[in-house]
């Protein structure tokens, strides 16, 4: 089964065996099956965080459970999403009903089942900030799972289901949203955005539209242009060895972190390295911003992964900084 369209970098690959499920039922009927054939299972969501190899053996499961329920309480809307939902539909959905919470996490690709796993997140909210629990199917003990948020251990596009990949599916996200909290902005460029034109109290659906703005200026669309987002995470570093470099770059973008940790902006570092806009064959840096690298067409994950090596290799040269992947290779071996 071709993998094509449902990896939004675009690369050709085919899965030796696929299911597309849509019930818990139907999940548990895929591992047993794989089980019996002696297939080696693999999980996809929205296939916007994956570099996915040629060829794929074993059964890959894409996840298109949906379903969306909301439990009123005080002024809090729990809502309980299917995995297979799409997680713009989702903020776009509750912005429509005026609850706020993820507002400033819309156009984010990929489904709501595959949220957790990298603890999504844009302009200052991150998915464990509205997180209650998830369902998810543990194949190693063979049994359903409830995880809360502590469970969960997300970090910095991070969480237990990243540093244990291929043991759970998750099926079913939790978020609370409130049907009162005025919405905060968290983010000097989008307040930055809102002061420019007057706005200063934008209410939730001024701050979506004004999320869809900016995102739509500086990131590709995948329909149109292969990419997974930000290709690397932005490093995180100690003050001391922030001091030392500030004293050699007086521009270095960076935010505070957890006490005495600073982070730096991946973009801005390769960005001063010349890789902005530069093409190689099929692959390039995107031209508005250094932290997405796209798929042209025709291309193949190699020349991708060379092109992110290169650039590895010149931030560490020039700022000592190593720039750590963000997306996945898929499957994981
Ligand atoms: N910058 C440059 N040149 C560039 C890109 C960025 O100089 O080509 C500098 C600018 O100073 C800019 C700063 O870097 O102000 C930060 O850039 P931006 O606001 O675009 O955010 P980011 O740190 O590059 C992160 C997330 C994005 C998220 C945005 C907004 C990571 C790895 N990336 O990017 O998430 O949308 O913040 O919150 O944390 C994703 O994870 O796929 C993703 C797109």
């Amino acid at each position: 089964c071709p993998l094509d369209q449902l990896n939004t970098l675009g690369f050709p690959a085919t899965a030796e065996a696929f299911v597309s499920v849509t019930s818990e039922q139907m999940l548990t009927d895929a591992v047993h099956y794989a089980d019996k054939q002696g297939l080696k299972l693999h999980i996809l969501g929205g296939g916007s965080n994956i570099l996915v190899t040629p060829n794929v053996s074993g059964l890959v499961v894409k996840m298109d459970i949906k379903g969306r329920t909301v439990n009123m309480s005080g002024d809090s809307a729990l809502l309980t999403l299917g995995a297979g939902e799409e997680w713009h539909k989702t903020v776009a959905w509750s912005v429509a009903q005026g609850f706020s919470g993820i507002e400033s996490m819309a156009l984010i690709p990929g489904s709501v089942g595959a949220a957790p796993v990298q603890n999504i997140g844009a302009y200052g909210t991150e998915l464990k900030d509205n997180f209650v629990h998830l369902r998810a199917y543990d194949i190693e003990q063979k049994r359903w799972v409830d995880f809360d948020k502590k469970a969960c251990q997300f970090a910095y596009r991070d969480s237990l289901f990243k540093q244990q990949p291929g043991r759970y599916i998750i099926t079913e996200v939790t978020l609370s949203l409130s049907k009162v909290a005025a919405p905060r902005l968290k983010y000097a460029a989008l307040q930055g955005f809102f002061d420019q034109k007057g706005i200063n109290a934008p209410s939730l659906s001024q701050i979506f539209d004004a999320v869809c703005e900016v995102r739509r200026s500086k990131l590709p669309d995948p329909a149109t242009l292969g990419n997974a987002g930000s290709f690397f995470k932005n490093p995180v570093i100690t003050n001391s060895q922030c001091d030392a470099l500030i004293s050699h770059f007086p521009d270095l973008v960076r935010y505070p972190d957890q006490p005495g940790y600073t982070k730096l902006a991946a973009g801005w570092l390769i960005d001063q390295c010349h890789w902005k806009g530069k093409r190689q064959g099929n692959v390039g840096v995107y031209d508005k911003q250094a932290l997405v690298l796209v798929h042209y067409g025709d291309g193949q994950l190699d020349e991708l992964l060379d092109l992110s090596e290169q650039i590895q290799t010149s931030v560490q040269s020039k700022f000592g900084v190593s720039l750590e992947r963000e997306p996945q290779i898929f499957p994981l071996i």
